[in-house]
């Protein structure tokens, strides 16, 4: 290990804040790497560069090692750069979108895909991620829910804990191990309508219940850095607000790791109308305790002058540079500036069959079967098989954080169930486009005659990888019409058809529901997706994902998640009733609720006891739900534990996750799951800023949202 301290004694100011700043590759060597923003010229002298403490968004572990070489030929003291990128679901083997992790209810699928990104990475030239992202959502709209674990604060604080562990191991300095960066703090899945970079405006007790967890889970999991978020909360812009930066993040979580900017949001304070100039955004994020700034120019600019003024001492600047040290330091970078980065481009551990197996495990215990009218598993012995829509050969399922990851290397469903059942004759017939306005019905009439002639019918649809991610709101997150029409026609012609669709966020399948007896969502479930869905479709595997967000009945209800609060005079469903809670295009429910996917498996629930009927703050219950697999069919079935807080000082949510277990089931098999529920999980957040229980009644139940059976009473004296 370095002397960082003796390292740092002999650096200039200039080079202090050298290692404050982040910068694209592209600066420094010839590369295609998608940028993740703007590339605005930074205005920095060559001299600058020479300093620069980190790298994102280089392409090839050889452009990594050619940085590093250059920027260790010039620098005085010999710092090693550190090099971070936007590992979110796979580096090179692409793995499903996080939001489709989140339905798998599975730390160890999750731990697996991201030990494997870790080694990909490695030898990719990746020190540091961006990832895991938490932020939590309720706006299908949005085009980032692709990237979070859910609507409900519990699983994504568990599945965002997960990756921090499963990225940083037990030891940072060990060959496979990188850091992890969790972000967007705080409060991004809240921006108004959905829409990217927008204001947000949560009030206190909303942020603490639902959109804060899921980041203090990750820090106390051992997270290296926090990214503050582009949103305003509250009119202040996260990187310099107070509130979360120091109150809630320094003083309160204790959090005494690295702060990195996002994408040149310093200098948003200044667009956001909070800083005069570049010298005002740079007092207000360092003041507010961003150590590196990503991709603007402002502490190169101002901050030795802030310091020469007096704005700032010294000692600040020191500590923020010792941090920095001390991470290149534990990942061993003094020793080893290149940490495993492979010589070649192209090592062989990139979509190894091992790695091809994680990712297509993952997708199928991702994927979440919505309907099956027993359509579904379908024979291996079929003789002809339609394959029709957008997505029945589509090499574009691999998600659009994509990094390293190449569309063309996937498994389309075609070739998927081309080595499933390579006895059936397939038709393969696109029907339309994969645009929102395509209008071009001129591919239908060859569809439904296929579809007419075929003994099943395989639909592939759903929206283009790249609507959803950075950037990506839509305002209508229906299945497109064309889609819908094509559905219709086609499941009217043979009505043995079953969909497969594919989306970054909820979309809105109401209409394709009411056409097809089947739909298995597949998300964007990465490189071996096309194989997963055979394997599903075929009985290979046996779906067993819950969905982590609500399926909207139409996008006019969005945000709309399972937890939320007693709604004066609500709906039955069906009806509609004057001077109620009503819709008047449609119910008051989403289309498929949180934590709903069905099995092949037939899991009958039994029973719910509770070992006390009241219990002291000092005194637990243990709850035993007992579920029998009613089939000859093995399967998983994640069993949920719902709370319901009845009376307390402030409105509680009808209904929240409090605990669940995915758990495997033999053949008419029949198990007890138990589960403890103690005084703290039925505390909430109040006015007063306190994390509380209150005495009084409370139900316990399972199944799944808006869909709670077993129901059993007990009270919290
Ligand atoms: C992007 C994203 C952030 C990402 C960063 C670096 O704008 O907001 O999630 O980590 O820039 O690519």
């Amino acid at each position: 290990m370095a002397d960082i301290k003796r390292i740092l004694a002999g650096m200039t100011v200039r080079e202090k804040i050298g290692q404050l700043t982040q910068y694209n590759a592209n600066l420094f060597v010839d590369t295609d790497a998608a940028l993740t923003g703007g590339n605005a010229s930074m205005g920095l002298s060559d001299e600058d560069l020479s300093k620069v403490g980190s790298v994102l968004n280089f392409k090839t572990p050889c452009e990594m090692r050619k940085i590093q070489e250059k920027h260790l030929r010039r620098d005085r003291n010999k710092i090693p750069m550190l090099f971070m990128m936007d590992v979110i679901h796979g580096f090179r083997t692409m793995y499903p979108i996080p939001l489709a992790l989140g339905c798998s209810f599975d730390t160890d699928i999750v731990e697996k895909c991201s030990r494997m990104a870790a080694r990909e990475a490695v030898a990719g030239g990746v020190q540091v991620t961006f990832t895991p992202m938490v932020d939590y959502i309720r706006d299908a709209r949005w085009g980032r829910v692709m990237e979070s674990a859910g609507e409900d604060a519990l699983l994504n604080g568990i599945m965002g804990a997960a990756q921090v562990k499963a990225f940083q191991g037990e030891d940072l300095s060990a060959p496979d191990n990188i850091a992890a960066c969790v972000k967007h703090f705080a409060g991004y899945g809240g921006v108004e309508a959905g829409r990217e970079y927008n204001a947000v405006e949560l009030s206190e007790h909303i942020m603490r219940e639902h959109y804060l967890p899921a980041y203090k889970k990750c820090l106390d999991a051992g997270a290296e850095m926090i990214m503050p978020a582009f949103n305003t909360l509250s009119g202040v812009p996260s990187i310099c607000n107070s509130r979360l930066m120091k109150t809630i993040l320094k003083d309160e979580w204790d959090f005494n790791g690295i702060v990195i900017s996002d994408y040149g949001a310093v200098l948003d304070i200044i667009r956001l109308g909070v800083a005069e100039d570049e010298k005002e955004a740079a007092r207000l994020a360092f003041e507010n305790g961003c150590d590196i700034e990503m991709c603007s120019p402002t502490y190169f600019h101002h901050l030795e002058e802030l310091i020469d003024e007096g704005v700032f001492d010294a000692k600040r600047l020191d500590e923020a540079v010792l941090r920095i040290l001390d991470l290149k330091n534990r990942l061993g970078l003094f020793e080893d500036p290149y940490r495993g980065a492979s010589e070649t481009e192209e090592p062989e551990i990139y979509l190894s069959a091992a790695h091809r197996d994680i990712a297509r495990n993952a997708a199928e215990e991702c994927a979440v079967l919505l309907k099956n009218d027993n359509i579904l598993p379908f024979s291996c012995n079929v003789k002809k098989i339609a394959l029709i829509g957008p997505f029945a050969d589509n090499h574009k399922i691999i998600g659009v954080w994509s990094c390293n990851g190449k569309d063309e290397e996937s498994v389309t469903i075609k070739q998927g169930i081309e080595r499933l059942v390579p006895n059936a004759e397939i038709i393969l017939e696109q029907g339309c486009g994969d645009e929102w306005d395509d209008a071009d019905k001129s591919g239908f009439d060859s569809a439904v005659k296929a579809a007419a002639e075929a003994d099943i019918v395989i639909l592939c649809l759903g929206e283009p990888q790249d609507y959803s991610g950075e950037g990506n709101t839509r305002a209508d997150i229906s299945l497109h019409k064309i889609q819908c029409e094509l559905a219709e026609a086609v499941s009217s012609a043979n009505p043995n058809t079953a969909a497969v669709t594919f989306s970054g966020r909820p979309i809105v399948l109401t209409s394709l529901a009411k056409n097809v007896p089947a739909i298995l969502h597949m998300w964007f479930p990465g490189t071996e997706g096309g194989a997963a869905a055979a394997n599903l479709l075929f009985g290979k595997a046996n779906p067993c994902g819950k969905l982590s967000v609500s399926f909207p009945e139409l996008t006019g209800q969005c945000p709309i998640y399972y937890n939320h609060l007693p709604i004066l005079r609500d709906r039955e469903k069906g009806a509609h009733h004057p001077f109620c809670s009503n819709y008047i295009e449609c119910e008051s429910v989403p289309l498929y609720s949180f934590g709903h996917g069905l099995s092949y498996s037939n899991f009958i629930y039994e029973d719910l006891t509770l070992s006390k009927d009241e219990i002291t703050a000092e005194e637990t219950i243990d709850v035993e739900i007992t579920v029998y697999n009613d089939s000859n069919t093995v399967g998983k079935e994640t069993v949920m534990l719902y709370m319901r807080d009845v009376a307390a000082s402030n409105a509680r949510p009808v209904q929240q996750l409090i605990a669940f277990e995915k758990v495997p089931f033999g053949a008419h098999e029949r198990k007890t799951i138990k589960f403890k529920v103690t005084e703290q999980m039925l505390r909430f957040w109040n006015n007063d800023n306190k994390f509380i229980s209150e005495p009084g009644e409370f139900r316990l139940s399972t199944g799944y949202a808006d869909h709670l059976i077993l129901t059993k009473k007990f009270i919290l004296k």
